[in-house]
């Protein structure tokens, strides 16, 4: 057995020992990262501990009105991946439960903040900047201009030629919008996402969606984390990242055990095994290329250096408040998804 193995073996039995109750052997897995990664993490999990796990693949903003519909009689155990504001507000309204992980002291401080200021009802497990990509071929192919910032999107030339997700389903369009309201103020700031919905194609549910059509040459542009869009450019692509010019937010990937959990063992030990390296260095298997929060896991060479990108002092505690992000939805709802294009 590897020290690695020996190491989470031991982890093992010390975590049931604590929890004291019998395993059923099963984990309901929620996910709401990339559908690969969320695969391989099942599948690995399932690999080092026996466990069967059954996982579920929704967007962030989807898992959490899931999450929420089902509190009564709640069906799945933990929550792992998705912008950490739909987590946040979750904690709020008690729908995850508070647990400390023995993983804590190898992680990042962004990730052990996102825990404190959640009363440890979630954590950090990765991060990563918000941005764009775009389709190089298609955008010489329409004699467009080269877009470097958020305000190039609102040109008349780029009309129908950009895409983004629904911020009420997806993660990245919470942030997204979050951000905007951020870097401009909240007037300005939905001034602009008028004008950004004027040269909006389609609106998707999942947050990564846009730079895959894009991609596949659907759309020109696809507002995205930037890290989804290195995945398509690394796969060969011909997709541009852009790291907008006015400076941009980000997220902080999250996790967290659904309060009233069937299976809380397990769920308390799917927590602490994603939080290890080990688990962690499973992303650069599907080029998943976040930070990831524990300070021993490999971060891609590939990934957006974010000491490099302008990044705005997002404000987790606010926008991830369930006041805030109902209020900044609902605005959006009326004020902007209903306007013609
Ligand atoms: O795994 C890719 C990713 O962009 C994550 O970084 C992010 O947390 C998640 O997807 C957001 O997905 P969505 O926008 O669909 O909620």
């Amino acid at each position: 057995m590897s020290s690695k193995k020996l190491q989470f073996s031991l982890l093992l039995v010390a975590v049931l020992m604590t929890a004291g109750t019998t395993r059923a052997d099963k984990l309901t897995y929620y996910c709401s990262a990339q559908e690969d990664w969320c695969q391989l993490m099942a599948r690995s999990f399932e690999e080092a501990t026996g466990i069967d796990v059954n996982m579920t693949r929704k967007s962030s903003g989807e898992t959490f009105a899931q999450i929420r519909a089902e509190a009564s009689n709640p069906k799945g155990d933990v929550w792992w991946g998705g912008t950490g504001d739909p987590h946040l507000q979750a904690a709020e309204e008690g729908l995850t439960e508070e647990y400390l992980s023995p993983m804590r002291g190898e992680l990042q401080d962004w990730a052990i903040s996102q825990a404190e200021s959640s009363g440890n009802r979630t954590i950090g497990i990765y991060s990563g900047a918000l941005g764009y990509g775009y389709n190089t071929e298609l955008l010489a192919a329409n004699n467009l201009p080269e877009p470097a910032c958020w305000n190039d999107l609102l040109k008349p030339e780029f009309k129908g030629h950009v895409q983004m997700a629904n911020p009420n389903s997806s993660g990245t369009a919470y942030t997204t919008l979050a951000s905007i309201v951020q870097i401009f103020g909240e007037d300005e700031g939905f001034e602009f996402m008028k004008g950004l919905h004027a040269n909006i194609n389609q609106y998707t549910k999942s947050g990564s969606a846009p730079i895959k059509a894009a991609g596949r040459g659907e759309t020109t542009i696809g507002i995205v984390f930037m890290h989804d869009a290195v995945k398509q450019a690394v796969s060969g692509f011909p997709i541009k990242v852009v790291a907008p010019c006015e400076g941009t937010g980000y997220e902080i990937g999250s996790m967290s055990i659904i309060a009233g959990a069937r299976n809380m063992s397990e769920a308390k030990l799917f927590y602490d095994w994603a939080l290890s390296a080990e688990a962690q260095n499973l992303a650069l298997q599907v080029n998943a290329f976040q930070v990831p929060s524990n300070s021993n896991a490999e971060t891609s060479s590939s990934a957006p250096d974010m000491s490099m990108i302008k990044l705005i002092d997002y404000d987790f505690a606010k926008y991830g408040s369930s006041a805030e992000r109902k209020r900044l939805l609902q605005k959006w709802d009326e004020e902007v998804s209903t306007l013609p294009q």
